[in-house]
């Protein structure tokens, strides 16, 4: 087993007393390229990182109410009354469960996790997508894995309250290891794309460039709102079905979101076959290019995530851009392997150069989405 889900199966005794019926963790998100394309209803090529949010859970004794313990937070929670905390996840893929018509009996559930939280790296999905797996096996309820995506989606959008798309969800659950997932964000079908990065001798860094971010009050649902006027006024049913040709007829902010959307699409296609080819030098071109587009047209790029991509650019970095939703958050480069501790030193000092604060550096391996740990 894994330490995470050591440490909950560790916190279930402590708490609950008694050994667990079931282990399960889930991990966090890269995404490598297709950036704001999921809820447009394009394509995304995330990868699962080796950072996991483990549950230890149990079915409750009759009479029993549902018991969230989080080891992180050392903090007990109900099940009911939703209080914008780390439980209104658990809370909110139960209620989604039950909504999709499940049966979901009393259970005991206790987390532990080491995905860095709100920075980008979708620990909400993360803790989504294991308490998903976790009830779905302690249930038996036979639920396949794109619908438990779709599920966790509907936790976050209807319960938590944030409209992301399906990305998170469906990489947390459905990535291999070893592998980036190319999802078709219209009709959910996902594939998984080998990334061997040990052959191509590259590391997967990661920068997290410590600006909170906050989903829901910054310019994500914005963005959202923008694109789907764009398509209306396109006569489309999402960006997805515009062409290049169609943004001439588009102006202003509408122009400029779409353009992003249909080219990002474009580049995601392309950087497939390059990794299929085991052509770095062009995937790192699109994901440069995939920076400039989200810097210069969707506008969702912050001064901490341009520095990280130049000071990439200028030492030695294959490709590098910023990852997720923007907004602040984390960025990611390719880097061949022996070169990553130069590397990381060079951002860091052009961060400390203009004052910023001081980034967090990972390197992460392509990993295994959900699992029945025991
Ligand atoms: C966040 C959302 C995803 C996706 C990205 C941007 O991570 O949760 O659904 O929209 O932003 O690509």
């Amino acid at each position: 087993m894994r330490e995470t889900e050591q440490n909950a199966a560790k916190a279930y005794r402590e708490q609950f007393g008694g050994e667990p019926d079931l282990i399960v963790s889930a991990p966090g998100r890269v995404n490598l390229i297709g950036e704001h394309t999921d809820y447009n209803g394009g394509f995304v090529l995330p990868c699962a990182i080796d950072r996991r949010i483990a549950v230890a859970v149990g079915a409750g004794e009759g009479g029993f109410e549902t018991r969230l313990y989080s080891a992180d937070f050392d903090e007990t929670r109900q099940i009911e009354d939703k209080d914008s905390s780390w439980a209104d996840y658990p809370r909110g893929v139960a209620w989604a469960m039950r909504k999709a018509g499940h049966e979901i009996g009393e259970f005991m559930a206790a987390f532990a996790g080491d995905v860095p939280l709100g920075s980008g790296l979708s620990s909400s999905a993360a803790i989504e997508a294991a308490t998903a797996l976790a009830l779905d096996a302690l249930f038996g309820l036979g639920v396949g894995r794109t619908d438990l995506a779709i599920i966790c989606q509907r936790a976050e959008n209807d319960y938590v309250g944030v409209g992301t798309g399906i990305m998170d969800q469906y990489a947390s659950l459905l990535c291999e290891a070893g592998a980036a997932l190319l999802v078709d964000c219209r009709s959910l079908e996902a594939q998984s794309v080998p990334l061997d990065l040990t052959a191509a001798d590259l590391a997967l860094v990661v920068c997290d460039s410590r600006v909170e971010r906050g989903l829901a009050d910054t310019g994500y649902n914005d963005r959202r709102a923008t694109c789907e006027r764009a398509a209306s006024m396109l006569g489309v049913e999402v960006l997805r079905d515009a062409t290049e040709e169609d943004l001439t007829s588009l102006s202003g902010e509408e122009l400029k979101r779409a353009r992003h959307v249909v080219s990002e699409n474009a580049r995601l296609l392309e950087a497939v076959e390059a990794l299929e080819e085991g052509d770095f030098d062009e995937f790192g071109r699109l994901m440069y290019a995939s920076h400039a587009s989200l810097r210069d047209d969707y506008e969702v790029s912050t001064p901490e995530l341009d520095t990280f991509v130049e000071a990439a650019k200028q030492h030695g970095a294959r490709g590098a851009r910023l990852t997720g939703a923007g907004f602040g958050g984390c960025a990611i480069a390719l880097v061949p392997r022996s070169e990553t501790a130069a590397f990381t030193d060079s951002c860091w000092q052009a961060f400390a150069e203009r004052e910023f604060e001081e980034p967090a550096f990972y390197e992460f391996v392509p990993a295994a989405g959900a699992e029945v740990a025991r």
